[in-house]
Formats: structure tokens, C-alpha cells, sequence
């Protein structure tokens, strides 16, 4: 039996990592959910032998095998009912009526060991370690709405705030006292906290409100890292377990939401500058739910709870799974709860692209976050032998090595991609000496160096994929290497097949900022829309950095004392934004989330610093699924003029249309719902500051309402522009103008999408906006439009 458990976790474990996009395939701890990796040889062998296992164990075993049944306990996440007759005032009387569900075998037997969480805000219901028996005889009781296995997410794996426009004594960062007052939490693998990042000078002691507490022992949270706690091991651990971050994930991203000014931070020598993070005068709190393998739902929803109880404004969610209904995206319910109590969520979007529909995390009420690239390159140049030289990039710049050319191999194996794996080269004898050229694949880059290293090679040139593009990512490599685009990759292949002695090396260059670069381009890996669960809600919202970010980490890369590192992922594009978010807070305390998200969204940049629209890997113009309104842009951010202000109440019609089983949104809502009294609006009726239409083939009308309100002058009056779209649709804008006497009042209006008829569509969808234009603002609301 324990074998066969093994075996199947294993499987279960490569096609998890295996998944998705290449280069994230092996980086599982930070780089999040993978689904579109090709399979290699071997994970196709253990595939083809996994299948056969299980196809000639009886079905009744194979289900046993995987649902672990009779004496064994797993985790179940169990949603109930309450009922409405009693109060629940308390904690315990909460915990009595859950206990109330635990069936009468678990009740007797050890009750304290079955109960692993017990949610008040972020679901209706608990986590309790059960039998597969009893799982199914939960599943029976009257008021029990659903039973789900536990289930394990992934996270999602400086100069930032300059690139941003964020100056010391000037602008955003001023205005908004470096986002002073505001708690921003965050769900991640812990955090170091004796990092200089986390230093509180000049942090005031934390807001009446806060609940927190902070499980380190001693000193070790101030004024700035004001919680700590761990939500991975049981609730009834006798002793706090302080929430240490042993993957480094946590420490980056706080330290990039609300870390201190650091001066001379660099990582190898690199990207030196003072490290900040996006609000460096907010309060962190840190909620430890994730392990080196991963995040278990029960622990997420347990620290959404937590943080939810203890207080905080914001919070940043690095992490995430494949797209499912709402009703069983543990995220998506956490953050509802978390919305409708007047917290922000930014969650990432995901490290599957550059494929479509891969998104994570695409629920309305959440703010989802891809990455693009900053100003920065950390640079190095592959040399040919023939003179030709490709610009790619290498965190690892050694200052000893002399550019002199050297042989250079290509190992490829019958025209397969060879990613250099470990154990890859170990029948190569012609590797010693030379530079060996690598394509980018499931093998994580800096253990694609690490065997070039050991069987000899001297320096390593990392080529992209296809689908990778113009990405390049500055590694922490172990030898001299550089990583260079797809089509140097192309280049350099076709002279190594060429040359009759290919020779080649790198140089390396140093960090540089490149002025008029093409950045911010939506990275490779940065997952893309169109949103699966609500196809009328354009995601991601908003791109932010997340290629090569410095930020703070447990531990030195090198002999240094430097705690810095830089690294890649959506995981890392999300707590800018909700650093953003807090200095918005912190601006204006009472605007609602949706507030928030709204002057985010309408106030982005959609042109790079070339003044050319943003592109994406391939160097093309990004659309508007990778993109989503734009780049965030700060200054501009804080003060929209309009603003599409949602109440927490506006999401109920909305899921009444979304979804017809009105038990599948009291899951959600975490309340009894009726649709037919509260009404149902379909998904592209909410009031978002975007807006998804879709024409089914027989449909040539669609309207569309909006509903915005004053947050600038008193007095304004507004005019719509409407970007010209690229396809078989006419637009008219009703009223052309909108006039506000008085702040904070609202106006409607109407948009009328008309499609030209016997005309067929050139491509399934097309992009524009409207843009409401005053003296002072420009208001942009991004469309998309679907032909179905
Ligand atoms: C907590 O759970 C552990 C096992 O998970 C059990 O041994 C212990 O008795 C429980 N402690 C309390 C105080 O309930
Ligand atoms: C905290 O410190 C006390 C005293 O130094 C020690 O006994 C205890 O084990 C520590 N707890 C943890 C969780 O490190
Ligand atoms: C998504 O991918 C499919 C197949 O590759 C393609 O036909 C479609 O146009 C893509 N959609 C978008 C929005 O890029
Ligand atoms: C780090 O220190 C070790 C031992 O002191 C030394 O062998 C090694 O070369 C040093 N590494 C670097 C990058 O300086
Ligand atoms: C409605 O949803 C609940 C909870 O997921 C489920 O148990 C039930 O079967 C669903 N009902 C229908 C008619 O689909
Ligand atoms: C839902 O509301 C409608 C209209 O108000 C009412 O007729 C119906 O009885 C309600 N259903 C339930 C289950 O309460
Ligand atoms: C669609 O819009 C056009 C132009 O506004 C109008 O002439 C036509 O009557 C509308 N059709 C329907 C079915 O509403
Ligand atoms: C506008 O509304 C906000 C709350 O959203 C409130 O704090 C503010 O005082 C209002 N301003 C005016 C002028 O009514």
C-alpha cells in the first residue's frame, strides 16, 4: 500500500511540475502553477508505467489508493449552513457547532485531534482530519454544503519604485507619507524577520485597531513587521511555531511591498542601489501558509481568516491554483470575505503564460496582478567566433573571467531540446573545456549550469524557447552563462552548425538602466486572460515589475553579508501592487476596495518608455489579455477623477447570473441567497472598470451600463474618447458628456456595441476604450470584444 501511495504522489507530483510554462516547471516553489510544459521522456515513461499500474490494480483499489481510506485520516475542507435561528457570538460557540458535523466515529475518538481549523470570516465551515468513510457520511448531514479534499497550491515565484516614479520628498510617496498607518498582510512561506528590510525606524507603533500578534520569540517584530504567525501547523499546537521563511518567497515579497529604505543592497554585486520597498512606511504582517512544497488550502483560508480578525487594509496573495468555479477556488472565497470587510486583495496572475486562458486567481473582487519588465538589465554578451555578439543577461558576473573564444558545443540529442538536465552530459565526453549551449526547458537554469559545471564545461549560453521570446532572467548561475532570446538562441545554432570550428565566450557587462528601453514588456511566463470562470471580466487587471526584482532574502548568495536577491514571477508584480494599493489607502482611508482598484486600473500606462503601445516576449504589442488596463502608474493612480465604486452588496446579482445553483453561491457569500428576489445581472453588467463583451454569432446589439463617481474637483465635466477598434464593431458612447456639480456624485452611462452585419470578424477579438476626458484627468476603461 505505502508504495502504491508513493507511487501515485509521485505521479501526481510530476504532472504537477511538469505542467505549464518551461522555465517554471522545476521552479515550483516560487514560480508557480505550470500547465502547459511538455512532458519529457522521462515524465511520459513514469506516465505510461503510472497508467498501466493503476489500470491493473481493480477500480475499488485504485480508488482506495487515492482517496486513502479506513485507518488512514487526510485532510477535508468542509462548508456548512448556519443556522439562522441562533448567534453565534463567540469563537467557541462557532467551534461547537462545527464540532456538531464531526461524525459520531471521529467525535468519540480524540476530538481534538480531527479539528485542524475553524474559519469565522473567510469560509463558513472547517478543516478536520477524516476518514474517506466519514468524509462521505459528512457529506450526508443536513446543512453541510459541500466536502473537499485538502488540496495544495502553489506560490507564485531595486529600482522598482523609481522606475515607478516614486521619489523621496516629492510626489506619490509624500503625499501619501510612504503609505503611514496602513497593515498590509500577507499569505506567503514566512518571512526572516531580522532582515534590515524590516527595520522600523521612523514606522510608528501600529493602529488601534490591530488584533495581531507575533509568534517570533523576543524582539523580532517592531513597528514595522507588527504580525507573525504560522497557519501550517494544527490550531492546537500547545507551543506558537514561529512563521521562519524557509523558501525566501515571503521575505522577497513583503520586503517589495512595505520594506525599508536599504542602502548599498545588491545581489553578487548587482543591481546595487537602495533597496525600498513600494510603501515603506506600512505596517507588515506576515501569514505563514506555504512549506517548500507548497500551500495547503486549509492553512490559506486559515490565514485569510486570521488576517481578516486581526485587521489588516491589504493583503498580497503570491500564490495560487488552476482556474476553478468560485465555488471551489479556495482563494477567490478567502478574498470575498476579505472584500466585503473592506480589505484589498492583489493576488498574481500566474507564471503559465505566454499561453491563453492560464490565469490564476480571476474572481472580480480581486485585483489580479501580471508581470512585465523594468529599466534594468543585468547584463552579458555571447561572442561568436565569427564576431557576432547577442546581449542576453546573468545575475552571476564573475570578474575573473578573461573573454578569450573557446570551442563551443551544441549537445543537442536527435533534434529534441536539450535543457541539459542533471545527468543529461554524463555519457558526453566533449563537453570539458567549452561553452555549451543549452536550450531553456523543464530544467531549472541554474541546475542546467550546475551540470555543465560538472562535466567540465566552462561557461554555459541558456537559449529561450520559442514561447519565451525576448524574456531573458538574470540567474544566480553557478558558472560564467549568459540566457539569451529565441531568436539569438536561432543564431547562434545555425552557427555552430555552420562554422567548421565554432568558438565563442561571454563578456560580462554589469547592471545597467537603460533609459528608452522597450520596458515595461509583458513577461513570458506572465499568465494570460481570457478569464474561463467569467468570461465578461477582463483579467489580469493591471501589469507591474516582476522580471529580475531585487528584494530581501534569509540568506547571502555569496561570501557577502548582502540578504539581497533577485528573482522572477507574478509572485513578485503582486506585492508592488498591493504596496501601491496602501499608499492609496493611506491617501485616502475611505475609499472602498473597489475604489482602489478602480484608479489603479483607469490610470494606467499603456506605452512604454519608448512611447511605443507595450509589447510583450515576442516584441509585438501586447494584447489586451497579457496587459489587461495597462502598467500601474502611481502618481497618476491617486488621483483618478472618477472612479467606479462598487458596494460589497453589487457581487450577489452578479454570482445570481454567474452561477445557477444558489448553493454554490451561498458557498461564496457565505449567506442564503435568493436570486429571483435580489435579481441576476450577466458578468459584464458589473460595474468594473473594464469591460468584456462577447457576440454570440446571432447577436448584433449590446449594451452596456457603467456608473462612475466624482473623486476629483467639485466641479468637472467629462467627455468620452473612443479608441478606434479594429474589427467589425461600431461604439456610441450616451451622453458624449458627463457633468459633476459636487464631489462624490454619480453619473451613468450607456455604451452601445454595434456589430456590422454580413461582416466577419478578422480575429476572435478585438481591444479599445473609452477614455473620460476633463481638464485634469483622463479616466480609461479598456474593452475587449469577443466574437464568439
Ligand atoms: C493537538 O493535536 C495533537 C495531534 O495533532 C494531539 O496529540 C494533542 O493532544 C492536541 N492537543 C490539544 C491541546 O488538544
Ligand atoms: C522561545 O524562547 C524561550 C526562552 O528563550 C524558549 O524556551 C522557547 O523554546 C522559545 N520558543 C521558540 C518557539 O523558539
Ligand atoms: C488563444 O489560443 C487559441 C489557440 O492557440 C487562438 O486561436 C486564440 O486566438 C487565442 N486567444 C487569444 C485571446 O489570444
Ligand atoms: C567564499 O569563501 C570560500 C571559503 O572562504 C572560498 O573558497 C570561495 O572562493 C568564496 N567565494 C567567493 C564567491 O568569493
Ligand atoms: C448545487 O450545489 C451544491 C453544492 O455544491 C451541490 O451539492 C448540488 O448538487 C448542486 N445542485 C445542483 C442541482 O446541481
Ligand atoms: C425567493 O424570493 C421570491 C420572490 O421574492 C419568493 O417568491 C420565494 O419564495 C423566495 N424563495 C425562497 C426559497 O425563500
Ligand atoms: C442595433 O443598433 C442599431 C444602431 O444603433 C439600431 O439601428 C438597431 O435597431 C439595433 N438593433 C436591435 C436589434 O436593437
Ligand atoms: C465623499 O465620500 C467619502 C466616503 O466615500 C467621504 O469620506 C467624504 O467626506 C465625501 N465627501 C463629500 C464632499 O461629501
Amino acid at each position: 500500500m505505502r508504495t502504491m501511495h508513493f507511487f501515485i504522489l509521485l505521479l501526481l507530483y510530476t504532472i504537477d511540475t511538469e505542467l505549464g510554462n518551461k522555465r517554471y516547471c522545476f521552479f515550483f516553489k516560487f514560480e508557480m502553477e505550470d500547465q502547459k510544459c511538455k512532458l519529457s521522456p522521462t515524465t511520459s515513461i513514469i506516465l505510461i508505467l503510472g497508467i498501466i499500474y493503476i489500470l491493473s490494480i481493480s477500480p475499488a483499489n485504485a480508488a482506495m489508493a487515492v482517496a486513502d481510506t479506513r485507518s488512514s485520516l487526510s485532510t477535508y475542507i468542509i462548508q456548512v449552513r448556519k443556522p439562522t435561528d441562533k448567534h453565534f457570538a463567540t469563537v467557541e460557540d462557532l467551534d461547537s457547532l462545527y464540532r456538531s458535523f464531526l461524525p459520531t466515529t471521529a467525535a468519540s475518538s480524540n476530538q481534538e485531534q480531527r479539528m485542524v481549523h475553524s474559519y469565522q470570516h473567510a469560509l463558513s465551515g472547517f478543516a478536520a482530519k477524516l476518514t474517506a468513510e466519514e468524509a462521505k457520511a459528512v457529506q450526508e448531514k443536513d446543512g453541510v454544503l459541500q466536502v473537499h479534499p485538502e488540496e495544495v497550491l502553489s506560490l507564485h515565484t531595486t529600482r522598482t519604485p523609481d522606475f515607478l516614479g516614486l521619489h523621496q520628498g516629492v510626489g506619490l510617496w509624500k503625499d501619501s507619507n510612504f503609505g503611514k498607518g496602513v497593515i498590509i498582510g500577507l499569505l506567503d512561506s514566512g518571512v526572516f524577520p531580522d532582515h534590515p528590510s524590516f527595520n522600523d525606524e521612523g514606522v510608528p507603533p501600529p493602529p488601534a485597531k490591530w488584533k495581531g500578534r507575533c509568534d517570533f520569540n523576543g524582539t523580532s517584530c517592531n513597528n514595522k513587521l507588527i504580525g507573525a504567525r504560522s497557519f501550517i501547523n494544527p490550531i492546537n499546537a500547545t507551543q506558537a511555531v514561529p512563521p521562519y521563511d524557509d523558501t525566501g518567497h515571503g521575505t522577497h515579497t513583503s520586503s517589495t511591498a512595505a520594506g525599508a529604505f536599504v542602502r548599498d543592497a545588491s545581489a553578487l554585486g548587482n543591481a546595487k542601489g537602495t533597496a525600498v520597498g513600494m510603501a515603506p512606511l506600512a505596517h507588515l504582517a506576515m501569514y505563514k501558509v506555504c512549506v517548500d512544497d507548497g500551500c495547503p488550502a486549509s492553512s490559506i483560508l486559515a490565514g485569510f481568516d486570521a488576517a481578516i480578525e486581526d485587521g489588516v487594509d491589504v493583503l498580497s496573495v503570491s500564490l495560487g491554483g488552476n482556474s476553478k468555479p468560485f465555488f471551489k477556488d479556495w482563494i477567490a472565497q478567502g478574498a470575498f470575505a476579505a472584500t466585503q470587510k473592506g480589505i484589498f486583495v492583489s493576488c498574481s496572475a500566474g507564471n503559465s503564460g505566454p499561453y491563453n486562458t492560464s490565469l490564476s486567481n480571476e474572481a472580480p473582487w480581486i485585483l489580479t496582478v501580471g508581470a512585465s519588465s523594468i529599466d534594468r538589465s543585468i547584463e552579458a554578451t555571447a561572442r561568436l567566433g565569427n564576431g557576432l555578439e547577442f546581449d542576453g543577461e546573468t545575475l552571476y558576473q564573475p570578474h575573473n573571467f578573461h573573454p578569450a573564444l573557446l570551442p563551443l558545443i551544441y549537445p543537442e540529442i536527435d533534434d529534441r531540446i536539450q535543457d541539459c538536465a542533471k545527468g543529461s552530459l554524463r555519457f558526453r565526453s566533449d563537453i570539458r573545456g567549452k561553452v555549451v549551449v543549452c536550450d531553456l526547458g523543464s530544467t531549472e537554469p541554474v541546475v542546467a549550469g550546475q551540470e555543465v559545471k560538472d562535466r567540465g564545461g566552462v561557461a554555459m549560453i541558456l537559449v529561450n524557447g520559442l514561447t519565451d521570446g525576448y524574456t531573458t532572467l538574470a540567474d544566480a548561475h553557478v558558472l560564467p552563462a549568459v540566457e539569451v532570446s529565441y531568436v539569438a538562441g536561432r543564431e547562434i545554432k545555425r552557427y555552430f552548425n555552420t562554422a567548421s570550428t565554432p568558438m565563442a565566450t561571454i563578456l560580462f557587462k554589469g547592471t545597467h538602466i537603460i533609459r528608452r528601453s522597450v520596458a515595461p514588456a509583458v513577461a513570458s511566463f506572465s499568465s494570460r486572460g481570457p478569464n474561463r470562470q467569467s468570461p465578461g471580466i477582463l483579467k489580469p487587471d493591471i501589469i507591474g515589475p516582476g522580471l529580475n526584482i531585487l528584494a530581501g532574502w534569509p540568506f547571502p548568495l555569496d561570501n557577502s553579508t548582502n540578504l539581497f536577491n533577485v528573482i522572477s514571477g507574478t509572485s513578485m508584480s503582486c506585492p508592488h501592487l498591493s504596496g501601491v494599493a496602501a499608499l492609496l489607502k493611506s491617501t485616502h482611508p475611505n475609499w472602498s476596495p473597489e475604489a482602489i482598484k478602480s484608479a489603479i486600473m483607469t490610470t494606467a500606462t499603456t506605452f512604454n518608455m519608448e512611447g511605443r503601445p507595450i509589447v510583450d516576449e515576442t516584441l509585438h504589442p501586447a494584447d489586451i489579455f497579457a496587459t489587461g488596463a495597462g502598467h500601474i502608474n502611481p502618481s497618476k493612480a491617486v488621483d483618478p477623477g472618477l472612479v467606479y465604486d462598487d458596494g460589497p452588496q453589487d457581487y450577489i446579482p452578479y454570482l445570481c447570473g454567474l452561477i445557477s445553483n444558489e448553493s454554490q453561491i451561498e458557498v461564496i457569500v457565505k449567506k442564503k441567497v435568493n436570486c429571483s428576489s435580489i435579481g441576476s445581472i450577466p458578468d459584464y453588467q458589473l460595474n468594473y472598470p473594464s469591460i468584456t463583451v462577447s457576440f454570440k454569432p446571432s447577436v448584433t446589439n449590446v449594451s452596456v451600463t457603467r456608473t462612475v463617481k466624482n473623486v476629483g474637483p467639485a466641479k468637472s465635466r467629462y467627455q468620452s474618447v473612443v479608441d478606434p477598434i479594429k474589427g467589425p464593431v461600431s461604439i456610441g458612447v450616451y451622453p458624449r458628456e458627463l457633468v459633476f456639480t459636487e464631489a462624490n456624485q454619480t453619473a451613468s452611462y450607456r455604451v452601445d456595441f454595434t456589430r456590422e452585419v454580413d461582416s466577419k470578424a478578422p480575429s476572435p477579438y478585438a481591444q479599445g476604450a473609452i477614455t473620460w476626458v476633463s481638464a485634469r484627468h483622463s479616466v480609461r476603461t479598456p474593452i475587449a470584444i469577443v466574437f464568439e
